[in-house]
């Protein structure tokens, strides 16, 4: 960001961004949908400022999404060790390439890991075609597809979430997309109380050594102050793993975003997002409901 854009977004002067907004959602609209914004500094502004700033430009793009029963629109990602159940959001753990269930996501680095902890995005259209080049005879499997679930933690009235491709090909103008998560698909499995169909499994197996493959040239640090944006249905992220050191913890904040900028592959795609919605206000709701 320009100087006078940074000072703009600070004194909270929007119709003064116009020419960024139209850009951001242009890129999603018309352009790879993966934007990095730099020039904000975390430590002058502090926790709070900094996220509010994060959430006022995602709302630029869309709906900001529930990420917790407690209702919360931004989440922070951050180690927890008291979190015995952390996953990837309170881990320091390696997460390998995936996608999450909205439509953009968004982190913005208030402070970088003392180690480790480099970011990765993994575009859709690369993984299509290295799998086209490599394992064609994959991708009907893909294609295909498997069934969704839901965060084990969460209530749901109906846990088993519809089938749905992993790898969507290029169609009418819309690039290549993905839909998968090792997690979900394994809830899914046990919903289902079942193994994978073997088909699948390799197809997977194979899809997720290639993307492991690409990944490792695409790892990035995220530096104090970048804020990340990218459509989750065209790019596939991750992180390496991390270590903090005392008085120094990594510390992200994320946006989860229902967003219409960008064409859906497949209308389920929106579902997913919807679902864990419902599943976060129904947990909410019973939390109340308890003595
Ligand atoms: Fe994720």
């Amino acid at each position: 960001m320009t100087t006078g854009e940074v000072q703009a977004l600070l004194d909270g002067r929007d119709d003064d961004l116009a020419d960024l907004r139209d850009d951001m959602t242009a890129n999603f609209a018309r352009g790879p949908g993966a934007i990095l914004l730099r020039g904000l500094d975390p430590a002058a502004l502090g926790e709070a400022r900094f996220a509010s700033v994060l959430a006022r430009i995602g709302g630029w793009l869309g709906t900001p999404a529930i990420q917790s029963p407690r209702g919360e629109r931004l989440a922070r990602v951050e180690r927890r060790g008291d979190d015995p159940a952390a996953r990837g959001t309170h881990s320091d753990l390696e997460l390998r390439p995936h996608t999450d269930l909205h439509d953009i996501l968004v982190l913005g680095c208030f402070r970088a890991a003392a180690t480790g902890g480099e970011s990765l995005l993994l575009s859709a259209r690369d993984l299509y075609g290295a799998m086209l080049d490599e394992a064609p005879q994959h991708l009907p499997a893909l294609a295909k597809g498997y069934y969704w679930s839901t965060n084990p933690a969460l209530a749901s009235r109906q846990r088993l979430r519809p089938r749905l491709p992993m790898l969507f090909m290029p169609q009418g103008g819309r690039g290549a997309q993905v839909a998968f998560n090792g997690y979900f698909l394994r809830r899914a499995a046990h919903e289902r109380g079942e193994d994978l169909p073997p088909v699948l499994a390799a197809a997977i197996e194979c899809m997720e050594a290639v993307a492991g493959r690409l990944a490792g040239r695409s790892l990035f640090d995220l530096m104090p102050g970048d804020m990340l944006f990218w459509h989750n249905w065209s790019w596939l992220h991750g992180r390496m793993p991390f270590a903090d050191r005392a008085g120094h913890s990594r510390l992200l904040f994320r946006l989860w975003i229902r967003s219409a900028l960008a064409p859906r592959a497949d209308p389920g795609l929106l579902e997913l997002g919807l679902r864990m919605d419902e599943d976060h206000r129904l947990t909410a709701q019973m939390g109340r409901e308890r003595p």
